[in-house]
């Protein structure tokens, strides 16, 4: 069914669920496209793991999402993109690719007290790209982070401002904002789903800032530099937005935090990639 749709059509892969922070951009800044969402459940949390690791999950998926028609792939998680974007785009050098990195050239440009906070995983800290992000945009600007020890987790349950969820981002933004911060950068993409938490405990004077729009414009501004290798695949390419969810966990699961987090129902394939 799949295969046949869509050169034009958009794969989107994370660990989970945070990918669907980015697909609820996507969705609004492309309404015709199909799109192929892949959450690697059987694998989450990516963020404890190795950057291989991560990496080889990342290969798999990608040339799945490949084979299912997918002309261009979205790295809809900041750990995968830490991981492996620039490898994938070596591996699969005919496809685009769009990825996550934290965003600390706006928040850098937009800091009053110069104190800015970063919440992302331990393996998107340790990847190069977020080492180039800070070499490139934020000097003059102190960055605090902090990796959220079981957030991901908890958002995956769909505890989005239960008690367990709030220690834990109490005990990350304590000290950030006993140093003044004004700005935090969410470098994971589960966290926007806790936004309305984050924002009552940093408080309305601390701006939030979500990539997930910004993504979302990239992912356009590629599909139109290839708008002509698509339409050639795939000329009759014109039909209203399709969404095909795959996981490689529990799909009753998948569905019921999909409908928690988006209000949406729709059904969900399990697919196994070992
Ligand atoms: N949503 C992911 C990210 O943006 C991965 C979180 C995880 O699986 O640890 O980093």
């Amino acid at each position: 069914m799949i295969s046949q749709a869509i050169s034009r059509s958009i794969g989107v892969f994370d660990s989970g669920v945070g990918g669907l922070s980015v697909l609820r951009a996507i969705r609004q800044e492309l309404p015709d496209n199909t799109v192929i969402y892949l959450a690697d459940q059987a694998h989450v949390p990516y963020g404890s793991r190795s950057l291989e690791e991560v990496r080889r999950f990342s290969e798999v998926i990608t040339r799945y999402l490949v084979d299912q028609g997918a002309g261009m792939i979205v790295v809809a998680c900041n750990t995968a993109s830490a991981a492996a974007l620039h490898f994938l785009r070596e591996k699969f050098p005919g496809i685009p690719f769009v990825g996550m990195e934290p965003a600390v050239k706006p928040a850098a440009e937009q800091t009053q007290s110069g104190v800015v906070g970063i919440l992302a995983t331990p393996a998107t800290f340790q990847g190069a790209l977020y080492a180039s992000v800070v070499e490139r945009f934020a000097s003059g600007v102190i960055l605090l982070q902090d990796t959220c020890p079981g957030l991901v987790g908890q958002i995956e349950a769909g505890d989005l401002d239960g008690p367990r969820s709030r220690r834990i981002l109490e005990e990350a933004l304590a000290p950030m904002l006993a140093q003044d911060i004004d700005t935090i950068v969410l470098g994971c993409t589960h966290y926007p789903f806790v936004i309305p938490l984050i924002q009552n405990i940093a408080g309305p004077g601390v701006r939030v800032i979500d990539p997930a729009p910004a993504v979302a414009r990239q992912v356009r501004r590629v599909l139109e530099a290839n708008e002509a290798r698509f339409s050639q695949a795939n000329p009759a390419a014109t039909d209203s937005q399709q969404v095909y969810y795959y996981t490689t966990g529990e799909p009753t699961r998948f569905q019921s935090i999909l409908k928690q987090l988006t209000g949406e129902s729709a059904p969900v394939a399990h697919i196994s990639l070992e």
